[in-house]
């Protein structure tokens, strides 16, 4: 049986925020979030939450999510202190128990399978051996290389200190003994708190065997307690998931400058240039190119379409060797079927648009279904909102839509069908006419232009 129990009772003063720590994010998720993925993927038969600070927000946050359980760890006595407070639901019996910290979010699923291996029912240490082990607590062991205990760094002395292996904080213990070893740690030490990492003596008196694992990379173990902590890993994180990405054959212009909050699905041949960020679920077909800075969220794009520089891509199915932009920006319900083109400051929200149809300038589609082959010109407006209610506008296949016009919904363009450039049409246009609302143009013959008074 397994419990994992993350502790997250801490404030993070450091972060200047009215939201508790483990609530920012890192790549769009809360950072428990992060870990809530990764302790899942464990098939864990005891999931708890430590809380304190801010835990009305972190409840609400986690509301659907019913898998979850609370322990309440109000005032924060130390490490130790927190998981004593969820020793009550830890799942009675045989078994290990998991400990994972809310502010260190990005450990993965291997590193972790990894230590409940080597705990093999007894105790697992995740470590690590940092150049600079300042701040963490150490890592003892006896001349045959056993882990006798953990010393804080501000309970250490100097050749302690020296250690440059060092504790990330996360554990394994078999339940039973965890229960045991908490029940005897005290708070006389420099902190005066009850420290989790006491249990390790304990253990080693015990002559419990304990092992120790080091992660695979050095984002796994870093904890977020600033702002500029969490600029760090979120860009660590970036550079991971880029690397994933190029190993997967996707083409980036610059590594550094690629943002993925959700998931990217790429096929072959995609080249994806500076600036762009990827939100939600996004799929992009074979041959796919992203130009700079685009924004595509919660979006599939099929094969060989371009998205050129600066478009906005919202909840938009588009079909294959579709163009879009520059400038473009496609709203949620928008579908494009292939060969479309959406130029430049082009707005379509809830509709679909036929197979080789254009909307090269300057135009906004809403709420409306566009057939095959029309052609949209520029400053066309469907004019879908009435003040209180949404209409649609539906042009049938082939249809010319002549510049500047408006299409007050609900209405309906003919197959086939002219309007002429500044219409407003009111009225549905037949099939295959010339359609215009216009006033007659007039010229004044007598008219002359204003002079200039002299005072
Ligand atoms: C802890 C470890 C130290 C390790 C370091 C790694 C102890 C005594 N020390 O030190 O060996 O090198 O982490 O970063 O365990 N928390 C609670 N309730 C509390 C105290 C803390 O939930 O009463 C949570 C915090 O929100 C945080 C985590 O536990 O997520 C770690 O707490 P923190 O105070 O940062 O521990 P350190 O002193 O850094
Ligand atoms: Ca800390």
């Amino acid at each position: 049986m397994l419990n994992i129990v993350i502790l997250a009772a801490g404030m993070g003063k450091r972060m200047q925020s009215d939201r508790p720590k483990v609530l920012h994010t890192i790549a769009g998720q809360p950072m428990l979030f992060h870990l809530l993925i990764t302790a899942r993927a464990l098939n864990p038969d005891r999931l708890i939450v430590v809380v304190g600070h801010g835990q009305d927000q972190i409840k609400a946050a986690l509301a659907d999510q019913p898998d979850i359980l609370f322990a309440d760890q109000t005032p924060q006595l130390g490490t130790g202190h927190a998981v004593m407070q969820a020793a009550d639901q830890l799942f009675a019996g045989d078994g290990s128990t998991l400990v994972l910290y809310g502010d260190v979010p990005l450990v993965q699923v291997t590193t972790l399978q990894a230590l409940l291996a080597a705990s093999d029912g007894g105790l697992a240490l995740l470590t690590e051996t940092l150049t600079d082990p300042t701040g963490y607590g150490r890592i003892v062991r006896d001349d045959s290389g056993h882990v006798v205990a953990i010393v804080e760094e501000k309970d250490a002395n100097e050749a302690l200190r020296s250690i440059q292996e060092v504790n990330t904080g996360m554990l394994v213990a078999s339940t039973p003994a965890l229960k045991r070893w908490l029940g005897q740690i005290n708070n006389q030490n420099a902190q005066g708190e009850y420290y989790l990492t006491d249990i390790i003596g304990l253990a080693a008196q015990d002559k419990v065997e304990i092992n120790t694992v080091a992660p695979q990379f050095a984002f796994e173990t870093q904890g977020v307690n600033s702002r500029s902590q969490q600029a760090s890993l979120e860009r660590q994180w970036q550079n991971e998931l880029a690397r994933q990405q190029l190993a997967a054959g996707v083409a980036l212009a610059d590594p550094q400058r690629f943002d993925v909050r959700g998931t990217l699905a790429c096929g072959r041949d995609v080249f994806i240039d500076v600036g762009c960020v990827f939100e939600g679920q996004v799929v992009l077909g074979n041959n796919v190119v992203i130009e700079p800075h685009c924004v595509i969220r919660n979006a599939t794009i099929g094969d060989g379409t371009i998205v050129k520089a600066y478009s906005h891509v919202e909840q938009a199915q588009v079909g294959a060797q579709v163009q879009i932009g520059p400038y473009a920006r496609l709203r949620p319900g928008t579908v494009l079927a292939d060969q479309v083109h959406v130029g430049n400051f082009v707005e379509i929200k809830n509709s679909v648009i036929g197979h080789s149809s254009k909307a090269n300038h300057l135009a906004y589609v809403g709420d409306a279904d566009v057939g095959q082959g029309v052609n949209i010109g520029a400053g066309t407006i469907t004019c879908n909102y009435d003040g209180v209610n949404k209409h649609r506008t539906v042009i049938e296949d082939d249809a010319f839509i002549g510049s500047d016009t408006q299409l007050v919904a609900p209405v309906r363009v003919g197959k086939g069908a002219t309007l002429g450039a500044g219409t407003t049409l009111t009225q549905d246009a037949p099939p295959h006419k010339l359609t215009v609302s216009r006033t007659a143009q007039t010229t004044l013959e007598s008219w002359q232009r204003p002079t200039k008074k002299t005072k």
